[in-house]
């Protein structure tokens, strides 16, 4: 099969969650099994650059169409972990993808519409005719009904539509004229069964459209799949879901075996197998150097809990700052590597972190650093993600790669792999109190648990496979929308 994905994240190259892993990681395991996958993403001022092989500008001008006007575009090709991907350069004067972050502009909504109308003029004046175009997240769901609406009548339409939705708190809602410059008619879509937000009927939600346009709707966990057909979970669009439940699937997200691979990751001091546990050790000693955190004499058999997240309140912020003080006062050492878009939960850290400046067990460093979250899977013993809703969640399986044992709330992705605990702070004082205990009082038992969470296999083998055999029924009954 030919698929293309369409994306606003791709690891490692342009990363800001879990999303930017699941693309890259599904590719890959779709390329090995001998498909040809291409993707293609905005070119973002602010990627990483260094991680794009054979970058080049193509040689032909796109040009796409945004409030009735043709812009120019210029397409780079490059190739990220082995993948073809290609890049999209608007020359509109918005100077969309100029912006030193990827999200969180006040024009988010125009500058995704217009990618995704770009991605599609890209697709059908290349003449790549994919069999399945594959989208993510609000930012490319304009995609499916302008797929059908626009280009499926011009003969871009040999494709089947995926959409896999990582997060329904993310919907891209605005003001329904503001679909019209991607030259979706806002009176043709701005319908209750069609792209009108559930809960503001005076908006338009891309997300909606992408379930209701696609051919196959997706999303990232079987449990999650279960809770956002509630409305509390669903955020409106659990009756949107309900209404297109025979193509809506519950996908367990993996993790790239080679990327998170504790015996041969580059940005470990100390490579480590569960069959030779010492370079774990090693690890823990440097990342305590490194960090200035306590390691000698009976400081440096204390457990160390660690935790690597986006600081929102999806992830449970106030328990995780509970955490850090509860391992503190049980005698543990904490790490924490996070970075917040919210304005006053970055400033709450900030403070959290300037209480502990010289604490010799707690380290709290408040921004997103690729490296720096490598060398704390590797040198935790316990993980802890006491998330209040987790679509998926990738830490934890990180974690488990890594030896380090996760402590976290039974919600979405992480009932579908363990449980532990539940969500008041009693629960995680006792998940914790549970946890560093077993580490203190018995440490060969803490060895085999580490072995045997290690071997545990995440990878996107079988996901992909279940990909596979959607794309397969897809293309099988080949439905228009
Ligand atoms: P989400 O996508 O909701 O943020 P996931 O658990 O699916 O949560 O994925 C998070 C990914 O982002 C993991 O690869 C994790 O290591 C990484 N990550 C999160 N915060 C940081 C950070 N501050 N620095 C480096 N990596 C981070
Ligand atoms: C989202 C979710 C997370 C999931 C990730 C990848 O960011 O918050 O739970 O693991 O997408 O699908």
């Amino acid at each position: 099969m030919h698929i293309i994905h369409i994306a606003a994240e791709m690891a490692p190259v342009a990363k800001v969650g879990g999303l930017a892993d699941v693309v890259t990681g599904l590719g890959r395991a779709l390329q090995k099994k001998g498909h040809l996958v291409e993707f293609i993403l905005p070119k973002y001022d602010c990627m990483d650059y260094s991680r794009i092989k054979g970058l080049k500008v193509m040689d032909f001008d796109l040009f796409s169409y945004f409030n009735g006007e043709a812009f120019k575009n210029k397409v780079w090709r490059g190739v990220v972990e082995g993948l073809p991907v290609y890049f999209i350069e608007p020359l509109h004067p918005g100077r969309f993808f100029w912006r030193r972050s990827y999200y969180g502009c006040h024009d988010d909504f125009e500058r995704f519409t217009y990618f995704c109308r770009a991605a599609l003029e890209f697709l059908l004046k290349t003449n790549k005719r994919p069999d399945i175009v594959h989208c993510h997240d609000w930012q490319t769901a304009a995609v499916p009904p302008l797929y059908w609406d626009i280009y499926a009548p011009q003969g871009l339409n040999s494709a089947q539509v995926a959409f896999t939705c990582h997060n329904f708190e993310y919907q891209g809602a605005a003001p329904p004229a503001s679909l019209n410059a991607c030259g979706l008619h806002s009176h043709r879509y701005h319908r209750p069964d069609r792209m009108q937000d559930n809960f503001a009927p005076d908006r338009i939600n891309l997300l909606k459209g992408g379930i209701v346009y696609s051919n196959i709707v997706t999303t990232v966990s079987p449990t999650y799949a279960q809770e956002v057909r509630g409305p509390e979970e669903g955020r409106g669009l659990h009756v949107t879901l309900g209404q297109h439940a025979s193509k809506f699937y519950g996908v367990l997200n993996g993790i790239d075996n080679e990327v998170w691979c504790p015996s041969t990751d580059p940005l470990l001091e100390y490579q480590y197998s569960p069959d030779d546990l010492g370079g774990k050790f090693a690890n823990k000693m440097a990342l305590r150097a490194r960090l200035g955190m306590s390691c000698t004499g009976a400081d440096a058999e204390k457990p160390l809990v660690g935790c690597v997240t986006r600081l929102v309140p999806q992830k449970g912020v106030h328990l995780i700052q509970h955490a850090i003080y509860r391992t503190a006062e049980l005698g543990g050492q904490f790490v924490l590597l996070g970075s917040s878009p919210v304005p006053h939960i970055q400033a709450q850290f900030e403070g959290v972190a300037r209480e502990f400046e010289n604490h010799p067990h707690v380290r709290l460093i408040l921004k997103y650093d690729e490296s720096l979250a490598h060398a704390i899977y590797g040198a935790s013993d316990i993980f802890v993600i006491p998330s209040i809703f987790e679509p998926c969640g990738l830490t934890q399986l990180i974690a488990m790669r890594y030896g380090s044992v996760p402590v976290a709330r039974k919600t979405g992705g992480l009932n579908d792999r363990y449980r532990i605990l539940n969500l008041v702070q009693s629960g995680l004082n006792f998940a914790l109190d549970r946890a560093l205990g077993y580490f203190m009082e018995s440490r060969e038992w803490w060895t085999e648990l580490v072995t045997k969470v290690m071997q545990m296999d995440f990878s996107w083998d079988k996901p992909c496979e279940e990909y596979i055999d959607l794309y397969q029924a897809a293309l099988a009954r080949r439905t228009v929308r």
